[in-house]
């Protein structure tokens, strides 16, 4: 049956649950650029629903601005403390001046040297989860970023497990209080790192970026700090959430798991996969800076525009049985890295580890089994699996 009416994308739990794909399809087929005003927001945005129309707002980053926030719900105050000293809260020419540091250590090559080191610590997971299954498999897979990004940022070992806690509390912590607090000790954390290695340039990974700044056109010590902690909130929850939802994916569709088994399917393009049909950024926002079209919509200068790349990898103009998980889908142009200036810092370092967990996992386990309820954090942001009770069987 068709729905007259619009539904509603902001209905309370509706990102509990996946019956928000719904919602996406009703509005990409019926009002693809539409207003939203949901209570809680003090002004209300386009929401574009379509592929190509997300495509085009993520490009245009002359009109499309970051810097006056990248998503939903964020205060003002809290944006303008980070504004274009934070990439992912950056628009040129500041964007283009830090992304052209840090980039570096995240780079095809450099990162060619972490390959061994991922595949360890992949394994040393896997290995634990199956010898030693608890009662839920994503506080054992989460050391998989946690201690990759830890060790490529050569934080001491033994402030790994605090780094992987107060960047979860930071967050995913329902309390305002909590988060808050978690984030100003992390940045205190690299604050004390950072003017700790202008002394003893011990740490590699932050003396390669301070060396930059000899130029003056690199990183202050503040940017660096600000940027540790996007590069840390990154780097963590959503290969987290892909590693889960690839995982419930397998355990729900055995015969996606035989493709795996056998051999039949490439890790890289069931890499590919496990990314689209996980969506750990469900959303960004941009403010036009200039009037421009979305869709056959006309956006004016100041307004908000949010693009849903959850909706655009469902896309049947893109995407044959977009519904279907299908491990070897080819030519699979997903967007959950984003497109154009803002792509995703971490894309390599993330495919790295989603494909060295296959990899481990066709390695191990022969069975996966569902224990119990899965369940989904609720967000519209960084969405995913927080409960995910798989034991895994060599
Ligand atoms: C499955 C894993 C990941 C997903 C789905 C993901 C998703 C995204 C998306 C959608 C954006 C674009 C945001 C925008 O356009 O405003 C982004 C940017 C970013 N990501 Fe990731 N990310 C992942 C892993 C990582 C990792 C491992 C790192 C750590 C290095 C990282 C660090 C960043 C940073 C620093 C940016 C800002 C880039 C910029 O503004 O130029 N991400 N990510």
């Amino acid at each position: 049956m068709t729905r007259r009416t619009a539904p509603d994308l902001f209905e309370p739990g509706l990102f509990e649950g996946t019956g928000f794909y719904d919602v996406f399809a009703w509005y990409r087929a019926n009002d693809p650029v539409s207003w939203q005003h949901p209570a809680g927001e003090a002004e209300g945005f386009w929401s574009v629903t379509r592929y190509h129309d997300v495509v085009s707002v993520h490009r245009d980053s002359t009109r499309m601005s970051s810097a006056k926030g990248m998503r939903l719900g964020s205060t003002g105050r809290a944006v303008d403390a980070v504004a274009n000293r934070m990439l992912i809260v950056a628009d040129p020419p500041d964007h283009t001046r830090m992304k052209r540091v840090l980039i570096q250590p995240f780079s095809n090559d450099v990162l060619s040297r972490a390959e061994d080191y991922v595949e360890r610590v992949v394994a040393d997971v896997v290995a634990t989860a199956v010898t030693q299954p608890g009662p839920d498999l994503i506080r054992q897979l989460e050391r998989i970023p946690t201690d990759v990004i830890c060790a490529i940022m050569g934080l001491p070992r033994d402030d790994w497990e605090w780094i992987g806690r107060k960047t979860t509390e930071a967050f995913e912590s329902p309390s305002e209080v909590r988060r808050i607090t978690a984030n100003g000790e992390i940045f205190k954390y690299f604050s004390d790192m950072v003017r700790e290695n202008r002394r003893t340039g011990a740490n590699e990974f932050i003396s390669g970026l301070t060396a930059q700044n000899a130029d003056g056109t690199g990183l202050t010590d503040e940017e660096l700090v600000f940027n540790f902690s996007g590069i840390l909130a990154g780097g963590n929850e959503t290969t987290r959430f892909t590693l889960a939802a690839l995982t419930l994916q397998l355990v729900e569709h055995p015969d996606q798991w035989d493709r795996i088994l056998r051999g039949d399917v490439e890790p890289g393009v069931a890499t590919e996969e496990a990314l689209r049909w996980s969506v750990p950024g469900m959303h960004v926002l941009r403010t036009a800076t200039e009037a421009l079209t979305v869709g056959d919509v006309e956006v004016e200068p100041g307004q908000r525009v949010v693009t849903w790349i959850g909706s655009a990898n469902r896309d049947t103009e893109v995407f044959d049985d977009p519904d279907t998980f299908d491990v070897g889908r080819a030519g699979n142009r997903h967007l959950s890295f984003g497109a154009g200036r803002h792509m995703c810092l971490g894309s390599r370092l993330a495919r790295l580890e989603i494909a060295a967990y296959l990899r481990t996992l066709r390695g191990m386990v022969r069975a996966m089994t569902l224990e119990g309820e899965p369940r989904y954090n609720g967000s519209n942001f960084t969405w995913g699996l927080n409960e995910l009770p798989v034991v895994l069987h060599a």
